[in-house]
């Protein structure tokens, strides 16, 4: 994903800006704070070219569909981030929406920096808005066809995203919160330590333990004794996160020397014990704590047939558009108990009413199977609890139905 050759070119060019980034616009003590944040979200690695300026973007991220060019996110006007807000920001941050209300590819970490609280983002934004503004456009966008098209990842942000801040657990301890926070949000660590399946989703059942990342493998994190760092003291960890080395075990020398260098030995001690503390309580190849269960083949093929035949016009998470498309999360018609209506909406469509356009029928390009498996995508997503049984049988049977 990221060679490790960059980083030397990148630590000098950074030296050289971070001492003249005190401005008088912001609150010091905010700036300062974002500043630190922005070290423990390693943002620096990928908003970096090879030698070139910090945060001015042009960095290229390779996937298996093309690449992609991380774009400058110091505060030029024209090439820049110069007229977001912070509400802007934050959106990208959480949601994962540019300004240019774009959808973003998950190439940027928005699915772990979702967890960051709005002060955090805040504090980020404040940090970036004292660099010096460069002059650099950047044409982000460089995947193949049809994978340049941002409707291509709606499949993913349908099953594997889901927006949301942190919530601590009150039956753990602070500095536990506090490493969860770290390694969870900014630190993205499971985007390289997790396995993804052929969507690009990770397999919240594995997370943390071990995956190939390019030609590099990021080893299991759990506490699995022989493959994780179950033998590791929380001390070790915190040392190698802080170093890249711990004595008698092992030295960061790929991804992850790079990691360190940019990112963790920034952080202070006592965050860098507390990440170590969440991940020590990890247990062997457990599932993520804060993850979602991996979604299973029923769900997924309702979701790829609902973006790709009501989610142009009903909107990604069932949002619907006001006035024009109705949303479909939490709508009275989806959610009844009997699947019959949301059915025979689907299969004959519905004339104009009120504000809306007649949604067209969709019977004659779905068969049973695919009808059933939208219905139970549609009720059972977005926070809809209804239950999942519509049946292809019923569905053949309403198709019967002429009234
Ligand atoms: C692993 C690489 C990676 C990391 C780490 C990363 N970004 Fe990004 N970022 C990207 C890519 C790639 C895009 C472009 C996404 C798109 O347009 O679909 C992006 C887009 C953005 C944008 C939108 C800019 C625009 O003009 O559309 C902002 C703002 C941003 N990142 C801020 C940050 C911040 C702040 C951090 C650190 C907390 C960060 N990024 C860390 C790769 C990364
Ligand atoms: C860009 C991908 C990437 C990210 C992000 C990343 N790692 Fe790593 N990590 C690796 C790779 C690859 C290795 C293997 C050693 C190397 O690269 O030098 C590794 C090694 C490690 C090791 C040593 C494990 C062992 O058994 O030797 C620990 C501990 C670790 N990472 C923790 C973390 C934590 C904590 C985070 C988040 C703050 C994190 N990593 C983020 C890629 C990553
Ligand atoms: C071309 C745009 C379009 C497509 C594609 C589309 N819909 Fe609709 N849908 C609409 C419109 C417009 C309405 C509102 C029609 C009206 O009330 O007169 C609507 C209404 C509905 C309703 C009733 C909601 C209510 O509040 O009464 C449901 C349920 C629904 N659609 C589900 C779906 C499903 C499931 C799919 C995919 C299989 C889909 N729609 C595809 C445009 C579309």
């Amino acid at each position: 994903m990221r060679s490790a050759t960059r980083k030397l070119f990148r630590m000098v060019g950074f030296l050289a800006a971070a001492s003249c980034a005190v401005s008088a616009h912001a609150q010091p003590s905010q700036v300062q704070r974002g500043e630190y944040l922005a070290r423990a979200g390693d943002c620096i690695s990928c908003h970096t070219a090879n030698g070139g300026i910090p945060y001015a973007g042009g960095y290229r991220l390779d996937t298996p569909f093309g690449y992609l060019l991380a774009p400058n996110i110091t505060p030029d006007n024209e090439t820049g981030i110069g007229r977001w807000s912070s509400a802007d920001f934050y959106r990208a941050m959480h949601d994962g929406v540019n300004k240019r209300g774009q959808d973003m590819y998950p190439a940027m970490p928005y699915d772990f920096y979702t967890k960051l609280t709005r002060a955090d983002s805040d504090a980020i934004f404040a940090y970036l808005r004292t660099l010096k503004p460069v002059r650099n456009a950047v044409d982000i966008n460089q995947l193949r066809f049809p994978f340049n098209q941002r409707w291509s990842m709606a499949v993913w942000r349908e099953l594997y995203f889901d927006e949301g801040t942190f919530t601590p657990d009150p039956a753990q301890t602070a500095s536990w919160n506090r490493g969860a926070y770290l390694v969870e949000g900014l630190g993205h660590c499971s985007s390289c330590h997790s396995p993804r399946n052929a969507l690009g989703g990770i397999e919240q059942s594995k997370a943390f333990t071990g995956a190939s990342i390019d030609d590099w493998f990021a080893p299991n994190l759990t506490s699995n004794l022989h493959t994780g760092l179950g033998e590791w003291t929380a001390a070790e960890i915190a040392t190698y996160l802080k170093t890249g080395a711990v004595a008698g075990r092992t030295t960061a020398f790929g991804p992850m020397a790079e990691v360190v260098t940019n990112s963790l030995s920034h952080l202070s001690d006592a965050d860098l014990a507390a990440m170590a503390e969440y991940l020590k309580a990890i247990p062997p190849n457990s599932s993520l704590r804060t993850g979602k269960p991996a979604p299973d083949a029923s769900r997924v093929r309702g979701a790829t047939l609902y973006m790709d035949h009501c989610g142009g016009c009903h909107q990604a998470k069932g949002r619907g558009i006001p006035g024009v498309f109705p949303p479909l999360a939490g709508n009275g018609a989806v959610i009844a108990p009997d699947p019959a209506n949301v059915i025979k909406v689907v299969l004959k469509g519905l004339p104009q009413r009120g504000a809306y356009i007649p949604m067209p029928a969709l019977g004659g390009q779905l068969d049973d199977q695919q009808i059933a498996d939208i219905a139970n995508y549609v009720r059972t997503s977005w926070g809809n609890t209804a239950s999942p049984n519509s049946t292809a049988a019923m569905v053949a049977r309403l198709r019967k139905d002429n009234r």
